[in-house]
């Protein structure tokens, strides 16, 4: 891995953006297995913009290794404000691109992060939804 890949990783990792469970979020994606050490889950809230519906913001949490954190905090940045088809038509490369190329052994890393980003957008089955506030449950 090149010093300034490794620098860049360093830092995102150092204050990692959009780390942790989002609440109230619209839906949840995840990808990976948490028995064998990767796995990424990322929260997606939606809103209304020019007319369209586009990713408010997204926040992750992840068992992965540091590039898979770097990669999710680089990337839910990135995705702020795009419209489903848009986030939908990035690879695991478009989504860590401001980290620079990664080598091949850390490839998997993004297609991590793109596979959690996939699912999240996927129509939710409702047992994924979050669950409603309280006040709107049925009795
Ligand atoms: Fe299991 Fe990577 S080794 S998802
Ligand atoms: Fe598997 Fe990075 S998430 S090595």
């Amino acid at each position: 891995m090149s010093d300034d890949l490794q620098q860049r990783i360093h830092d995102a990792i150092a204050n990692p953006k959009n780390l942790g469970e989002m609440e109230n979020a619209d839906s949840v994606g995840t990808v990976g297995s948490p028995d064998c050490g990767d796995m990424l889950r990322m929260w997606v809230k939606f809103k209304e913009q020019d007319g369209k519906k586009v990713i408010d913001r997204a926040t992750f949490q992840t068992f992965g290794c540091e590039t898979a954190i770097a990669v999710a905090s680089v990337a839910t940045e990135l995705i702020a404000g795009k419209t489903i088809d848009e986030a939908l038509s990035m690879s695991g490369e478009d989504l860590s691109a401001p980290l620079g190329a990664l080598p091949p052994m850390k490839i998997h890393c993004a297609q991590l992060v793109e596979g959690a980003l996939r699912s999240a957008l996927a129509p939710q089955p409702e047992a994924a939804k979050p669950a409603p506030p309280p006040a709107e449950r049925a009795t």
